[in-house]
């Protein structure tokens, strides 16, 4: 296991630079503002390995499907977050010699991540030409308030001499990304401008013609005065920048600020983009770095004081949560529904930054539970808005009658994934869509939704099902034959029992809430039901048909339910007996052998009985644990956390806390090898749900908060905040007793244990 990064309760540090480890820290050291995000690439030149990323949320580009043999029904194109335009450039000239950091001799360096204020800090001491030493530091955020402002604080001290610093500020749109299905770029220069002081860059998108502006304004200072300089202007295709020396003293500090303004035509007309990046510019100058900073460090605060989870007495664990809290808040501010959660975030490129059912299973709970009901609105209305979509895209594969497959992977709606087996056989991203309807309106108590917006969504979904299932003569039951359930170290197998659950859960809620509405507000459903051409007489009676007859694979002598069929003609092993140096399997094995095996990637039945466990009794979930877990290999980040979080609903804590570890720190740990490519931000959610369903043991029932809490034997205390129907509350848990407190005004109906109690605006009680 990996401990790179030094361990501390508010900060990520880096100390001494080891090349080998710069992509993972550019990954671990990402900065985002939910509308933009940069991986922690350096400033100044370098000449060693990086993996450059700026990032631009929404704006995407449709590469062109790359398979081998072209198959109906396969997506035209993969759509890719794009890397974009580079506005971090900063190059650093000392008497002559370029400051590079894989050619200069390094004495001292620190990166650390302030996860508290939200900005990312650099110091190093190196030695030039021999006998030059200089001390360099770089301090930049992504403004949380004033979201198209990125900010750099740039310094240089010569230590022991006195020369010349030149600096070269620049914007560059001469960009690619690693991951291009055919070497192509994506940009095309739309115009340019660069005078003394400032410059701008205006790029488009091939084929989807997003518009970017990027604006480039700066102030270099010593000693707090401004430093009059004359720039020499470079102006050439795809890159504008100004470059200007000025003389430092022996330990004098010559300081540059680099104010940015990055903006799209996602926001704005595409004409108007140059005047709007000149008043933001104008804007920035004004308020000035150390107010924008400080606005900056202030929404953090109050991000921290309704989200932040302390742990006393284990200060990897607090490290690592905090770290996960840090980058779903860099993520995902949910102030757009046309915004979504990639599952590597602003950190990589891989999964295109496009969005999968991670949103649904994992980051939605974790919003629903830490931010306002808009955040999770907003990602509900995201997939309203693609239902018309998702019909066509049911439609293209032969689905009638306004059934929906929603995509595995989107960026509009439209399926993009890149690869058939896979991914697009896990049609249970349906379930997990119908799923966070449910989950939403028991959250928020937010019922007008479901005759708004829901049901129409759960109507297509549960056509889909209701199409996808067909009768088995041999069983006498309904079956779902040709699927990827969440495991994916299995592909095309019949009746996975996660997804079965699903389609029927999904179907029985839909005929329900049909029941619900034509009781309580049948005019809105007359709407509905109108405006789907629903049919009483035909869907009403199969949808409960199969309900009723669905075929579940159960193994009667264990008492387990099957994964799905044949399972047991695997040969039942334990992951333990894999030899470490063939870990992670997906890394040394042939796909061949990983799917003959029992190992399972990812969280599958078990991903069932965690959303439904409400049917089966601790010891149904418990025989079912401990033949999944031994053969569960987590090689999906997804997978822990859900383990996690049953290991304590069956009361094992250790196992419960081990697997905590693991999902709260796969990136900091690097547990699969794989932090290079951009971090796990999807499974950050299912870690603090580890924590708050798993240790806490907090459900909602009806219209009361569960806890059931548990403690992992290291720890003095845990506390975390959460959400519910408009109340927000604090949950103190020390093994002597819990202390939930009340911030808002409005009374909280809990159950501790089996005990009823009424937890009154802003106040407090102490249970044991
Ligand atoms: C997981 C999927 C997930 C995807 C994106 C894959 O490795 O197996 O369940 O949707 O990553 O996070």
């Amino acid at each position: 296991m990996n401990s790179y990064y030094k361990k501390d309760e508010w900060l990520v540090v880096e100390e001494g630079f080891d090349p080998e480890m710069n992509r993972e820290s550019e990954s671990i050291f990402s900065l985002g503002n939910g509308y933009m995000g940069q991986r922690a690439n350096f400033e100044e030149h370098y000449s060693g390995d990086y993996h450059r990323g700026s990032y631009v949320a929404g704006v995407y580009y449709p590469d062109k499907t790359r398979v081998g043999w072209w198959k109906n029904g396969y997506p035209e194109y993969f759509a890719k977050v794009l890397n974009a335009p580079n506005w971090i450039g900063i190059n650093l000239t000392v008497d002559g010699e370029v400051i590079d950091l894989a050619q200069v001799k390094i004495n001292s360096f620190r990166r650390t991540l302030n996860m508290k204020e939200g900005y990312l800090e650099r110091h190093f001491n190196i030695t030039i030409l021999k006998t030059k030493t200089l001390e360099i530091s770089s301090k930049r955020f992504l403004s949380m308030t004033e979201p198209d402002l990125g900010l750099i604080r740039y310094s240089v001290k010569p230590v022991n001499f006195s020369g010349s610093v030149s600096f070269t500020v620049y914007l560059d749109s001469d960009v690619r990304n690693e991951d291009t299905n055919y070497g192509k770029k994506f940009w095309k220069e739309v115009s340019r401008h660069i005078s003394e002081g400032s410059g701008m860059l205006i790029s488009r998108t091939m084929k989807t013609d997003f518009h970017v502006a990027l604006g480039m304004t700066y102030i270099l200072e010593k000693d707090n005065k401004k430093v009059k300089i004359k720039p020499e202007i470079t102006d050439r295709a795809k890159y504008v920048a100004n470059t200007f020396s000025s003389v430092a003293g022996k330990g004098e500090e010559l300081v540059l600020y680099k104010f940015v303004s990055v903006i799209s035509s996602l926001n704005y007309d595409k004409k108007n983009l140059p005047a709007i990046v000149n008043q933001r510019l104008e804007f920035a100058i004004r308020s000035g770095y150390n107010k924008l900073l400080s606005d900056h460090i202030n929404e953090w605060d109050k991000i921290w004081a309704t989200s932040d989870v302390v742990i006393n007495g284990d200060i990897s664990a607090q490290q690592a949560i905090r770290f996960n809290i840090f980058h779903l808040n860099q993520t995902y501010t949910g102030k757009d529904e046309r915004l979504n959660i990639g599952p590597k975030g602003f950190t990589g490129e891989k999964y295109g930054g496009s969005t999968y059912w991670d949103t649904e299973a994992f980051g939605l709970p974790f919003f629903l539970k830490t931010a306002d009901k808009q955040v999770g609105k907003n990602l509900l209305l995201y997939r309203y808005k693609h239902l018309q979509k998702s019909i066509e895209n049911a439609e293209k594969l032969g689905f009638k009658h306004g059934a929906a497959l929603y995509p595995m992977v989107t960026m509009n709606g439209e399926e993009c994934h890149n690869e058939w087996e896979i991914t697009f056989e896990e049609i249970h991203r349906n379930g997990a869509i119908a799923f966070a309807i449910y989950n939403y309106i028991r959250h928020t108590g937010d019922k007008e939704y479901m005759a708004d917006y829901g049901l129409e969504v759960l109507i297509a979904i549960s056509r889909f099902w209701s199409q996808r299932a067909t009768y088995s003569e041999n069983l006498k039951k309904y079956v779902i034959l040709g699927v990827t359930g969440p495991n994916e170290y299995e592909n095309n197998v019949n009746n996975n029992w996660y997804t079965n659950s699903l389609a029927v859960w999904t179907l029985s809620y839909t005929l329900k809430t049909i029941e619900e509405l034509e009781k309580g507000n049948s005019s809105k459903l007359g709407k509905v039901l109108k405006k789907t051409n629903f049919n009483f007489k035909t869907e009403l009676p199969r949808w409960s048909e199969l309900v009723k007859n669905m075929h579940f694979n159960v193994d009667t002598k264990r008492q387990v339910f099957l994964q799905q069929d044949g399972f047991l003609d695997k040969e039942l092993l334990s992951a333990e007996s894999i030899p470490k140096d063939e870990k992670p399997i997906n890394q040394h094995w042939s796909w061949d052998r990983i799917l003959r095996s029992c190992y399972i990637k990812q969280a599958d039945v078990l991903q069932g009985l965690y959303l439904f466990e409400d049917k089966y009794d601790t010891e149904t979930i418990k025989r079912n644990f401990d033949f999944y877990e031994q053969m569960t290999v987590h090689e999906s980040s997804l997978s822990a956390c859900i383990h996690s979080i049953l290991a304590s609903r069956i009361g094992n804590i250790a196992k419960a806390y081990e697997l905590y570890l693991r999902t709260a720190r796969l990136d900091l740990d690097d547990y699969n090898n794989e932090v290079s490519d951009g971090l796990h931000i999807t499974s950050m959610a299912g870690t603090w749900l580890a924590i708050v369903e798993g240790f806490g043991g907090m459900r909602i029932q009806d219209d009361k908060i569960l806890l059931k809490p548990l403690i992992p034997d290291n720890w003095k205390s845990y506390s975390f905040h959460s959400r519910f129907r408009g109340i927000l509350f604090e949950v103190k848990v020390s093994s002597t007793q819990t202390i939930v407190r009340n911030l808002s005004e409005k009374s909280l109906n809990l159950v501790f244990d089996t005990k009823n109690y009424i937890v009154k605006g802003k106040t407090e009680i102490i249970v044991k």
